[in-house]
């Protein structure tokens, strides 16, 4: 109902709408809409209220929640459905206690901060209040579990897309950091439910650092890791940022599906840091060196060590003193 409110504001375009005409159209009190504009009042929302001419938008909170993140949205099924947090330990952890309850694809868990944000290797991942998109994504696809790991790369490639649209100069560096003048600002997660058989559910959890300045970070991470203001050196409207995300993720979600890996393959292999460059891997603990090839249609690497061509699928891979944050 309160959506409906806000949406009424919205359409009257800076003129003034009663409370009458609110309470008639939508079949409900004024004492009922009276309340509802309270607790918008209470979420953020910047409303004026005029004795004999009613209510008036003037300024909408920056936050992620349903109804400010549907004002861009323009999905079929990412999305669909939000699910919207103040504060949470992590959209991840939430997003599997769900998981197994939920018969649709593209339910989104989102949160204005974490309190024990979850990175790859069990590191922790920083993500303070109205700064930053924190989010996960409960997928159900319906192909084999071995296909799984792949679809972080083509969330990294939707990312960067998204990216492009604000004029963002991004790479990705294998198989799923976003990183731009060497910093990293975004990180995905991919957690998975499933027998070799059958997969349950893949849960893609998306870290964007959008508004962080860097005092948001600590000692540890701040050769390592920027955000997209301090690199653009302007603010982003998170939620209009989040909405061409799902976008371009769903956009490129679809392609995958049905195996068209063409367009993602290319953007990997243009778009990414490591190509032709002196690496480190790190395999199971053993370290080698080699030089990165090629990023292949399946998502694995292409490297050549001691004069053997390796593929190799997952790992850590570091390019030889080059960027702070992977050594
Ligand atoms: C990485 O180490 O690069 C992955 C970082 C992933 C962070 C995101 S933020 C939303 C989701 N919830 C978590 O706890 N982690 C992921």
């Amino acid at each position: 109902m309160r959506e409906k409110i806000l949406n009424y504001l919205r359409s009257s375009n800076d003129n003034y709408i009663s409370g009458q005409k609110i309470s008639e159209q939508l079949g409900i009190s004024r004492n009922a809409v009276w309340k509802h504009i309270n607790i918008l009042k209470e979420e953020g929302y910047k409303i004026e209220s005029v004795s004999n001419r009613g209510y008036r938008l003037i300024e909408s909170p920056d936050i992620l929640s349903k109804a400010e993140i549907k004002r861009y949205l323009d999905t079929t099924i990412i999305g669909k459905e939000i699910i919207y947090f103040d504060t949470i330990d992590s959209t991840n952890n939430y997003a599997k206690k769900i998981a197994s309850d939920i018969d649709s694809d593209g339910v989104v868990v989102v949160s204005e901060e974490q309190t024990l944000g979850r990175g790859r290797m069990n590191r922790l991942w920083t993500s303070p209040k109205y700064k930053g998109i924190w989010m996960s994504i409960i997928l159900k696809p319906d192909f084999p579990t071995y296909k799984a790991p792949q679809i972080t790369q083509v969330m990294a490639v939707a990312i960067l897309k998204a990216f492009e649209k604000y004029g963002i100069d991004a790479k990705i560096k294998w198989p799923n950091d976003i990183v731009i003048n060497k910093k990293k600002v975004c990180g995905i997660l991919t957690e998975m439910s499933g027998e070799i058989e059958k997969l349950n559910y893949i849960i893609i959890g998306i870290g964007i650092n959008v508004n962080l300045d860097i005092s948001d970070f600590n000692e540890e991470l701040i050769d390592k890791a920027s955000s997209l203001k301090i690199e653009a050196k302007r603010n982003f409207d998170r939620a209009e940022l989040i909405a061409e995300v799902m976008k371009q993720i769903e956009r490129y979600y679809f392609k995958f599906l049905v195996d068209d890996l063409d367009e993602i393959t290319e953007m990997l292999n243009s778009y990414s840091l490591l190509l032709n460059q002196e690496a480190t891997i790190n395999l199971n603990g053993k370290e080698y060196i080699g030089k990165v090839l090629n990023i292949n249609r399946d998502g694995s690497l292409e490297v050549e060590i001691d004069g053997n061509v390796r593929k190799i699928i997952s790992g850590e891979v570091s390019i030889r003193g080059l960027y702070k944050y992977i050594d």
